[in-house]
């Protein structure tokens, strides 16, 4: 496709500029909502302009150059990267993954709100974050009237386009021209007390619009760029990915078995990496047909279960593929146009639709506690590692709630098995399951006192599990509350020896 039949408007064909130009016109203090998801969608040359732009500033000795930045997710380094690397970010929301960003995050030189990703355009909506001046957004295409072809992630896109005073473009025409038609942009949603029901019965139905509503008279630039999105290659999976996978599979066979899953199972969400592509592999060599997915992000697992009939459908805000995936979808697109739906993330992390649908989430976590409690984000309390993402979204309103992590990480010098977490995202009510290389606790329906034990000798590395049945004994018989027994000068005890002698 030419640039020219990308940008098939053409009083916005005149608005075509340098990402140079176009980042001159972001001036410092201001709110500026991006693009991107996992990765996927984000615009690739105005940061990095406007990042130069800064470095220059900074050299010369300027007053910080600083602007808050709201996206879907994470990104890439060539925007939180770019942009952290010059102190050129005020505050960050809702969710990175980005290591400079972390970085920045964690010496305290940034700000970072980490929130529940479906709750973030009710947050600008309601004015929670206070005005959005401007809004980058990477398309497909521009289209006749304005409106705009996403490219491959919606995330708030619809949001921003709504909250900006003024938008940037990136039109990419590296992005598939098929994308065309794949989204659904719902524009039916209403802050309370005007909600209506989100009518999505299945995870195949669309409810809304192909396209994004845009404002012409709000586009101040174009710019057209052709680079690829981050793709992060996967590794195959590990023994330990295996094992995770294989508790998981033999889970659902003994759930259908005993007739609380149907044989196709229920929607399944997926976060992202080794271990939930693992078990996607895993799912893909079983005996399943016409699965659905209810989910956040395509990773390449679910691409081979679109192709091989495993998968019939996938709702999602975002790709997230490695670059074999992306060559795959690519080349492919045909047979997987009218599989895949990308929904703005309001959407497709929606709680009503988790709920309704039924979601078997699947995430990871850094630690949990010997109660269920589970923390996703926090290093020995305080450090962040990326965010809550769309974990919560999914974990508290689906029908099971998976967690999954090795049992031990830095090399068996760390339990994922603790008596107390030191930071909590999902507490032990929306737990419902915890997976380890170990095996797999079953928490439904259990007490305090029976999780203990389901977690203890199911899930704790055997280097640890001694340790943690006589931290859980000598709780329960040391006189205090015999609900959730804890000896609350200890419960932290581990994260300290960790901290002082690099062993827990
Ligand atoms: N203490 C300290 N570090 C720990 C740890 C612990 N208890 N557990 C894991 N880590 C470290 C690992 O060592 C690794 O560090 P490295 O990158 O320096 O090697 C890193 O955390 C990632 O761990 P890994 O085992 O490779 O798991 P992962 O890539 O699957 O990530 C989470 C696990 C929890 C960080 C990740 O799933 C996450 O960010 N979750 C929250 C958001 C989410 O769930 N999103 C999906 C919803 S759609």
């Amino acid at each position: 496709m030419s640039s020219e039949s990308r940008i098939r408007c053409a009083a916005l064909r005149e608005r075509v500029m340098s990402a140079e130009a176009a980042a001159e016109l972001i001036p410092a203090g201001i709110n500026v909502g991006m693009s991107g998801f996992t990765g996927a969608g984000y615009p690739k040359a105005v940061p990095g302009a406007l990042a130069e732009r800064i470095r220059k500033l900074n050299a010369a000795g300027e007053p910080p150059f600083r602007i808050s930045i709201w996206t879907g997710a994470s990104t890439a380094p060539e925007l939180d990267g770019v942009l952290a690397e010059v102190d050129g970010i005020e505050m960050r929301l809702p969710f990175q993954s980005d290591p400079i960003c972390r970085d920045r995050i964690n010496t305290g030189k940034m700000d970072y709100v980490d929130i529940h990703l479906s709750e973030v355009s009710q947050y600008a909506w309601s004015g929670f974050l206070g005005k959005m001046d401007l809004a980058v957004i990477e398309v497909a295409g521009i289209r006749e009237d304005g409106s705009l072809i996403p490219s491959s992630s919606v995330g708030n896109n619809k949001t921003w386009i709504e909250q900006a005073d003024k938008i940037i473009l990136e039109v990419n025409s590296k992005q598939n021209a098929k994308l065309e038609g794949m989204h659904d942009v719902y524009y039916g949603t209403a802050l309370p007390p005007n909600r209506k029901p989100i009518m999505i019965t299945d995870p195949s139905d669309r409810i809304g619009e192909p396209y994004l509503a845009c404002p012409m008279e709000k586009v101040i630039a174009v710019v057209e760029t052709s680079a690829a999105d981050r793709n992060t290659p996967f590794k195959a999976p590990d023994e330990t990915s295996r094992k995770i996978a294989e508790h998981i599979l033999n889970f659902f066979h003994r759930e259908i078995e005993l007739g609380r899953l149907p044989k196709e199972l229920l929607p399944i969400q997926s976060g992202v990496g080794n271990i939930p592509n693992a078990v996607l592999e895993g799912l893909d060599a079983g005996p399943f047909k016409n699965l659905t997915a209810f989910t956040e992000v395509i990773q390449d697992g679910m691409l081979k279960m679109l192709k091989s009939g495993t998968l019939a459908t996938a709702s999602a805000t975002a790709f997230s593929l490695s670059p074999e995936g992306i060559a795959e979808f690519d080349n492919n697109i045909d047979l997987y146009r009218d599989k895949i739906i990308l929904r703005q993330q309001d959407i497709s992390n929606h709680p009503e639709l988790a709920r309704r649908l039924g979601v078997i989430a699947m995430n990871g976590l850094i630690e949990a506690d010997i109660y269920g409690n589970i923390n996703s984000t926090h290093v020995m309390g305080t450090r962040m590692m990326n965010g809550i993402g769309g974990s919560g979204d999914f974990a508290r309103n689906g029908y099971l709630s998976i967690f999954v992590s090795p049992s031990t990480a830095k090399d068996g010098a760390i339990s994922a098995i603790v008596p107390m977490v030191s930071h909590v995202d999902h507490t032990e009510h929306d737990v419902k399951i915890v997976v380890t290389e170990q095996g797999l606790a079953d928490l439904r329906g259990l007490s305090p006192r029976q999780r203990a034990h389901e977690i203890i000798n199911n899930c704790a590395h055997p280097d640890f599990r001694p340790a943690l049945m006589d931290y859980y004994e000598r709780a329960l018989h040391s006189g205090r509350g015999m609900h959730t027994p804890h000896l609350l000068e200890e419960a932290l005890s581990w994260h300290v020896r960790y901290e002082t002698q690099g062993q827990m």
